[in-house]
This record gives C-alpha cells, sequence and structure tokens, in this order.
C-alpha cells in the first residue's frame, strides 16, 4: 500500500522539478535574447545595462533599508509609548496601577513547586522559647514552626490595640496619607483612615459586623514608635536581613484568604492578641506529595511560616480580637 501511494508522489515530484527547470531556463534564455537585441539595436549599450542594474539594486537596498528603519521606529514607539499610555491612564484614573497587580496574576507567573518543602510535612515544629544558638538549625527551614511565648515580655503585649495605633496615626501629622500596601480582606474599610473613623461600637465588634485589615508601616515616625514596643525577635540570626517597614493585622473573624505572599524573605508574626487559626496547604501540583493541616497560635507565640510557598489562610475565633505584627528576616 505505501509504495502503490509513495511511487506516483515520486514521479511526480521529479517531472515538477523538470518543469520548473526547463521554465527557468527558458526564462534566462529569454532574458539574454531579450539582452542582446537590445545591444543590436543600439539603442542602448552595455553601460547602460549595467547602470539600470545598479539602480534596481539600489531601489532593493532602499526598500530593505526603509523596512528596517519602520521596524526600529514602531520598537521604539512601542518602548516610549506603552509606558506613557499606562502613566497617562493611571493619573486619570488616580489609581497607582490600572492593571491589576493581584494574587490572580501572581498565581498566573509563579513557578511550579518541586514539592521538597512539604514532603512529610503534617504539623508545625512546636518549639519551646529558645535562645538564638538553639534556633540556628531552624532558622531557615521552610517548616512551619512556632515558638512557644517567645514575644509574651514584649511591652507590645500589653500596649498595642486598636485605641493605642489610631491615636498614633491621628497625632502624626501625615501619617494617614503615608500608608503603604493597605489590605481590606473581607471588609468593607478601604483605607486605614476609614478604620480609624469607625464608631467605637464598630471597632470593638458590639455591632455585630466583623472587620479584619492588614497595613505596611512606612511612616518614619509611626514605625519609630511601634518599635519601641517591639523588639526584633530574639531568636532570630544576628546576621539576618529585615525589612525596613513591618506589617500590622488586626480584627476580627475574618483573617486572610487562601493566598501566597509575594515577599523576598521568609516572614515571622508575633501574635500579640487574640489566638488565630493557621490552615497550610501546598501548591495544587503537590497534592498527591503533600497534605494540608491546621494549626493555631496564642497570644505571646511567634509563628514563622514560608508563605511564599505555602499557601496560607487565617481565621480568628468569633467575638475575639486578634492583634498581629508581622514582618521578614533572611
Ligand atoms: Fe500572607
Amino acid at each position: 500500500m505505501f509504495l502503490f501511494i509513495s511511487r506516483p508522489m515520486g514521479t511526480l515530484d521529479n517531472r515538477m522539478r523538470a518543469v520548473r527547470d526547463r521554465l527557468g531556463e527558458d526564462f534566462n534564455s529569454k532574458l539574454d535574447e531579450l539582452h542582446l537585441n537590445a545591444l543590436r539595436t543600439g539603442l542602448v549599450s552595455t553601460a547602460d545595462l549595467q547602470e539600470a542594474y545598479r539602480k534596481a539594486r539600489e531601489i532593493n537596498n532602499n526598500q530593505n533599508r526603509l523596512n528596517l528603519l519602520w521596524l526600529l521606529g514602531i520598537i521604539f514607539f512601542i518602548l516610549v509609548a506603552t509606558p506613557v499610555f499606562y502613566e497617562t491612564i493611571s493619573f486619570l484614573l488616580g489609581v497607582r496601577c490600572f492593571l491589576p497587580n493581584n494574587h490572580l496574576v501572581w498565581e498566573a507567573t509563579r513557578p511550579i513547586s518541586d514539592c521538597e518543602f512539604c514532603k512529610g510535612v503534617s504539623a508545625p515544629l512546636i518549639l519551646p522559647n529558645l535562645t538564638r544558638e538553639e534556633f540556628a538549625r531552624y532558622a531557615y527551614s521552610s517548616r512551619p514552626i512556632i515558638v512557644k511565648k517567645a514575644v509574651a515580655n514584649w511591652p507590645a503585649q500589653q500596649q498595642l490595640n486598636y485605641s493605642y495605633i489610631k491615636q498614633l496615626y491621628e497625632s502624626v501629622p501625615g501619617s494617614l496619607d503615608d500608608v503603604c500596601q493597605f489590605q481590606h480582606f473581607n471588609s468593607d474599610l478601604k483605607s486605614l483612615r476609614q478604620v480609624f473613623k469607625m464608631s467605637p461600637s464598630r471597632a470593638n465588634l458590639s455591632e455585630g459586623a466583623p472587620w479584619f485589615v492588614g497595613w505596611s508601616v512606612c511612616h518614619a515616625t509611626v514605625l519609630a514608635e511601634l518599635r519601641k514596643l517591639y523588639p526584633r525577635p530574639h531568636f532570630l540570626p544576628v546576621d539576618a536581613e529585615m525589612p525596613s517597614t513591618d506589617f500590622i493585622l488586626m480584627g476580627y473573624e475574618q483573617g486572610a484568604v487562601m493566598h501566597l505572599d509575594y515577599i523576598p524573605r521568609l516572614m515571622w508574626q508575633a501574635q500579640l492578641q487574640g489566638n488565630k487559626s493557621w490552615f497550610l496547604t501546598p501548591a495544587p501540583e503537590c497534592d498527591h506529595q503533600c497534605q494540608s493541616f491546621f494549626f493555631y497560635v496564642e497570644p505571646g507565640d511567634a509563628v514563622l511560616v514560608d508563605t511564599r510557598i505555602w499557601y496560607h489562610a487565617n481565621t480568628i475565633p468569633r467575638g475575639q480580637f486578634s492583634f498581629t505584627v508581622q514582618s521578614e528576616y533572611g
């Protein structure tokens, strides 16, 4: 069957090639004939034909140069026009980014996990309060860790609460305009200003409407005041690099939905008030090798999770107020 089909096909190819060769030869011989006839009439000389050939080549070259210039022009336009367009739209809409820079985009662009971090892990490592030297062996592990009562002696545990932080921001001029990365999670509060404008009954949950927010403290004065109430966790490596901002999370019940953090270092959290439940799950591609698990932390505990690779969600027990300071190390 195969031979039957392939043989006629081969014959057809050869015949087509022969026709093409013959046409090529005919065309060349006709051109030669035309060339000789033109010379014979005396209307053109060899020099004229050479000049005509040179011009034809030049036109071709110019056309190529023009195409190249067009291509460079288009690339330049895209490089210049795109940021200008982006900035103009952002300015007109009054937003920092008009293209979404959210978890959907991050999720679509995250690298696929090799699942090594979660194999055999079904619970956090629970450590008693320990020294820097004792902690050193766990310091850069991707295993979730709770250090019990590690922050229980911080002044922040007694003093940091909704009223303190509200008064602090309201007493520092301009600080409410200098809030970076405000997250309202499921609540209707869209800014820190709105958080501090809540009525006392809404703020303390008497109205029954839970709220939960988080934000990065990037105002230098506010950050300096807050850091008087909490030191760097004593067990972290002395040479660990820390960011220049901290993150505050506070509120009731709702917590954070399942997500990954797109941060450069490992995360630590000091649970200052309230209990908080953590639900950790590996990346979907690790489902067949690893497992999800819950744990909870109590006031005074420090929790360390590599939130860049563990998907995590939090909930706060009904009616409890949770206040957390979060930062990074690496
Ligand atoms: Fe997170």
